[in-house]
């Protein structure tokens, strides 16, 4: 049996509304990503992950949905997304997109006709409406928290307009949680899988993929705020054990019966040529649970975000290296690799510099398993800054702004240089540009030898073309000097990043440099010189 692509696969995450608008509205478009097609051949990445394009109100960039079968309007039509399926695979790259089952948009027609029914109805029941608390019903269900703050409960007026029942939603309000136990939602999804699998997308990204079953609405949490700021990705969180403990236990998340729903699928994913998979948006602590979702007859892969959330740092991040790959060895599937996505802030905003991400990244594209790359990651792009009047996300607004929100690591790719907005779009950007994004723009980048993207298409290339990179060889690690990691691939490739603040000079038996995070790194007489906060591939 040959290996599965998927299972040492580079994917690009392209979140759509940012990557390319060729129709002057401001935002990215389906065309645009057709068009930018070559650019991302040429960067050595095997796929793609599109985040939401479907129908939606976009309350919380398209992950609100209100039609999962029908593309919105502002990023084209369904016939585009099929030339996009197509045109993907012409290009040698394969595609998935991103599937939302924990909750629809209240836009949804489902969500619409419970509106106008009556508690107890049928269409009530696909949804987890409930009577509130009191007397007259005003204190809602429990004290659950919603991720992006505030109660997760909110009231509706029924029909009569009388003060009425309450919904459930983990996210905005405008985010309606399904009800799982009921046996239409679970055929719906079953339907929208088909839909696109029949329309020959490779995979899917199930957000929130530990959210679907919910265990006793009728019980309070003891904590909701400490638990709210435990879930916030980029949130400080000074006592790291209570943190685990609060995550360790969650009534919303992680039950048992998520699982039942993923052996379901894995069933529909199997029943189609060509390897389809599924990896999992699976926020869950313990690392060891995530384990779970990658269980044979369940999903295929899961993103590793207990890595993403690691410092710089040599020992943390061999901690968390290891216990992913055994924890995953365990039930025989392989770790991926992500710095960054569109819920985090960009990898270089988070470590501080430049130099630090290359290194971060040299070290991760060198790890056996799957890889992510966030758009603009590979243009080295910070968070752009943005004034406060232009923010869009709704955490922002449901903290009052004590949280600013995700937008920062959502603000469109900058393409040319010399023209307005970059040459990300003709019209207005949903977000703007800051100045500092036309330094990184792809045309500049391209004609520098030593720009992010130069490197990243190095590395990707031979992380692709190496006998012993991606997931074919085992992992050996080797001396560990402090700050210091250091690890074989197969026989023939050694991996060395110092993370500490000193350059260092260490014996070293490898005979050439491949490829170094910083030019300075030099080998001689069997004495490796590295440069501080750096990263360096060396072969025999
Ligand atoms: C996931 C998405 C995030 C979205 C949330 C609610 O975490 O990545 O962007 O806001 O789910 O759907």
């Amino acid at each position: 049996m040959s290996t599965p692509w998927w299972r040492d696969a580079a994917i690009y995450q392209i979140y759509p509304r940012s990557f390319r608008d060729t129709n002057a509205d401001g935002e990215g478009d389906l065309a645009g990503i057709i068009e930018g097609l070559p650019y991302l051949q040429r960067l050595g990445v095997d796929a793609i992950w599109l985040s939401p394009f479907f129908k939606s109100p976009n309350r919380d960039g398209g992950y609100d949905v209100a039609d999962p079968r029908l593309v919105d309007p502002r990023f084209g039509d369904n016939a585009a997304a099929e030339r996009l399926i197509a045109a993907s695979h012409s290009h040698g790259l394969k595609i998935i997109f991103d599937v939302v089952p924990n909750h629809f948009s209240c836009d949804h027609l489902w969500f619409q006709a419970a509106l106008a029914a009556s508690p107890g109805s049928p269409e009530r029941a696909r949804f987890h409406f409930y009577e509130g608390k009191g007397e007259d019903g005003s204190i809602p269900p429990n004290n659950w928290n919603s991720v992006f703050g505030g109660s997760c409960w909110t009231r509706i007026t029924e029909a009569d307009g009388s003060a009425g029942q309450w919904y459930l939603h983990l996210f905005d309000t405008s985010q309606p949680d399904l009800n799982w136990e009921n046996p239409e939602v679970a055929a719906d999804f079953e339907k929208t899988l088909r839909f696109w699998l029949d329309r020959g997308v490779d995979g899917f990204r199930v957000d929130v993929a530990h959210g679907l079953v919910k265990e006793g609405i009728s019980v309070d949490h003891p904590d909701p705020e400490g638990l709210t700021r435990a879930l916030r990705f980029d949130a400080e969180f000074e006592d790291k054990e209570y943190r685990a403990h609060l995550l360790s236990n969650m009534p919303f998340f992680d039950r048992e019966g998520v699982h039942e729903i993923y052996r379901s699928w894995r069933k529909i994913l199997d029943s189609y040529a060509g390897d389809r998979m599924a990896v999992a948006e699976a926020f869950i602590s313990p690392s060891s649970r995530i384990a779970r979702y990658v269980r044979p007859d369940e999903l295929h892969q899961s993103f590793n975000f207990d890595f993403m959330l690691a410092d710089w740092n040599a020992a943390e991040m061999r901690v968390a290296i290891q216990q992913t790959s055994s924890e995953l060895a365990d039930v025989g599937a392989v770790p991926t690799w992500v710095l960054n996505n569109h819920d985090s802030s960009r990898v270089v905003s988070r470590l501080g510099d430049e130099g630090k991400a290359r290194a971060l990244a040299l070290l991760t594209h060198a790890l056996p398993g799957g890889l992510y790359v966030y758009q603009g990651e590979e243009l080295g792009l910070p968070d752009g800054l943005i004034p406060d009047s232009a923010r869009q996300d709704p955490v922002f607004f449901r903290t009052n702004g004590a949280d600013k929100g995700r937008d920062g690591a959502r603000v469109p790719l900058p393409w040319k240089s010399a023209e307005a907005n970059f040459g990300f779009s003709s019209g207005k950007p949903w977000l703007p540009l800051p100045s500092e994004y036309g330094l990184h723009s792809v045309d500049i980048e391209e004609l520098n030898p030593h720009s992010m993207l130069n490197f990243y298409r190095k590395s990707l290339g031979l992380r692709k073309s190496h006998p012993d990179l991606g997931a074919r060889s085992e992992l050996t690690w080797l001396y560990s000097h402090e700050g210091v990691l250091s690890f074989k691939r197969g026989e023939s490739l050694t991996v060395v990043a110092n993370t500490t603040g000193e350059q260092l000079s260490l014996p070293e038996h490898a005979t050439q440099i491949l490829l170094a995070s910083n030019g300075d790194t030099t080998l001689e007489n069997g004495l490796l010189t590295i440069p501080p906060h750096s990263t360096v591939w060396l072969s025999n």
